[in-house]
Order: C-alpha cells, then sequence, then structure tokens
C-alpha cells in the first residue's frame, strides 16, 4: 500500500511571520491529522530552513518547491539539492505546471532535478498534468506518459520508491475546477499502470500518487476516496491552517 500524503505548496505566498503562524497553527492541530497520513508543507525556499526547525521533532514534514538542475556554481540566483538538504529538506517539487510553462522547463530539466534530489537525499514529488487544450484534444493520456517516461524512467526500482508523483491537471490548477473524482482516478490508474510496466507491481503499488487541482475540504473526500488516488498536493486551500487540516481529514 502507498503512503497516503497530503502536501501543501504554498506557491510564492506569505511573509516569514505569516509563514511561523502557519506552521504554529499546524503544529498545534497535529493530534487530529488521522494515523497514516503523512503532512508535508512546503514553503517558499527562503523559509524552509526556519519552518525545518519548527517542525524538528514533530509529524510535519518539510519540503522545497524548486532545485536547480546543477550541484553548484555559477548559476545567479538558484538554489542547489544539495543545500536543501543542508538544512534538512526532506521534500521537494519538481516539474510543477507553473515551472514547466512561465520558467520553461522541459523534461530533460525535470530529469535534471530529480537526479539532484535524490543524490542529496531529498524525496522528489514530481508533478505531471495536461493543459485544457491537451484534454480537449484527447492527448491527455499520452502527455502525462511522456513527462512519466522522460523524467523517471531512466530511474531504478529503488530510486522511484522514493519518489511521489502528483497529477495535477493544468486545468484544475487555481481555477476553482476540480477534475471529476471519475476523471482523476481514471488518469491515476493510468500512472500506476505505467509504473507498473516499467519498475514492477511492488515499486507501483507502493508509489504515493497524489491528485493535485482545486482540492479542498468540500471535494477531499470524494477524490481520496478513488483506489488510485493516495492523497493530494494542495495549493490555495493550504494557506490556511483549517482547511489544509480538514483535507488532511478527509
Ligand atoms: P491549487 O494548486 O490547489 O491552488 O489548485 C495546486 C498546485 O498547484 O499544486
Amino acid at each position: 500500500m502507498a503512503q497516503k500524503i497530503i502536501a501543501g505548496n504554498w506557491k510564492m505566498n506569505k511573509s516569514l511571520s505569516e509563514a511561523d503562524a502557519l506552521v504554529s497553527d499546524l503544529l498545534s492541530e497535529m493530534d487530529n491529522v488521522p494515523e497514516g497520513v503523512q503532512l508535508i508543507i512546503c514553503p517558499p525556499a527562503l523559509f524552509v530552513q526556519s519552518t525545518v526547525s519548527q517542525c524538528t521533532g514533530t509529524a510535519l514534514h518539510v519540503g522545497a518547491q524548486n532545485c536547480a538542475t546543477a550541484d553548484s556554481g555559477a548559476f545567479t540566483g538558484e538554489i542547489s539539492a544539495s543545500m536543501l538538504s543542508s538544512v534538512n529538506a526532506q521534500y521537494c517539487i519538481v516539474g510543477h505546471s507553473e515551472r514547466r510553462t512561465i520558467y520553461h522547463e522541459s523534461d530533460i530539466d525535470i530529469k535534471q532535478k530529480v537526479n539532484q534530489l535524490l543524490a542529496a537525499g531529498i524525496k522528489p514529488i514530481f508533478c505531471c498534468g495536461e493543459s485544457l487544450i491537451q484534454r480537449e484534444g484527447g492527448s491527455h493520456f499520452d502527455v502525462v506518459s511522456r513527462q512519466i517516461e522522460e523524467a523517471l524512467f531512466h530511474l531504478s526500482a529503488e530510486q522511484m520508491g522514493s519518489v511521489v508523483v502528483a497529477y495535477e491537471p493544468v486545468w484544475a490548477i487555481g481555477t476553482g475546477v476540480t477534475a471529476s473524482p471519475e476523471q482523476a482516478q481514471e488518469m491515476h490508474a493510468h500512472i500506476r499502470s505505467l509504473l507498473r510496466d516499467r519498475f514492477g507491481e511492488s515499486t507501483a503499488s507502493q508509489t504515493s500518487i497524489l491528485y493535485g487541482g482545486s482540492c479542498k475540504p468540500s471535494n477531499a473526500v470524494e477524490l481520496f476516496s478513488q483506489q488510485d488516488i493516495d492523497g493530494g498536493l494542495i495549493g490555495g486551500a493550504a494557506l490556511n491552517a483549517d482547511d489544509f487540516l480538514a483535507i488532511a481529514q478527509s
């Protein structure tokens, strides 16, 4: 069975004091998180170190939202996976659609980032998902297959065991439009079968496949009750402790 995970992607939101306050609110409610559900928050890179300090010794895990394709050197403005590891980040989102579209990240860039993260001992939260045009054109399964093959299929089964996959249809991110539970389940089953063909049954069944895209307390129960949905990657609703915890309780 795959680990149930609820991960919060804060994107470019919160000041240091606001981040501190949100983490404090979450920590005060950790007793209400169901057993077996792992909670991860991914604040902006600048706050990862202080958030890790706040969360040390608790069940709240901390990740970053992005890393560089290289390990060190002349890359002004970049932060490497090994730097994230040096402040004890445990996870890092990679391949988010906002990085793919706004910053033109290619599948090759994302593959390099996955490699950097695994080498640094950080678990990648690998995002994939199709645009509205791709879905309407009927190529959504092909698009997601290609994203996964290009960025993950070079890994060993053991390395794949450290990767979390998040299916985030681009048309559902931040739009208020969620994939229906059937649409999400159908794609999650497709992803799991890709992983099964490449890495074998045990890796496929143990990989957490999260749904992301306008997931909120009001739709989380239905989505998470689907067989191949092992939790969520939450954007907007992760900025509010009550909403994030309500989703974790779904
Ligand atoms: P959303 O974002 O929940 O605000 O749609 C999800 C994400 O981008 O990870």
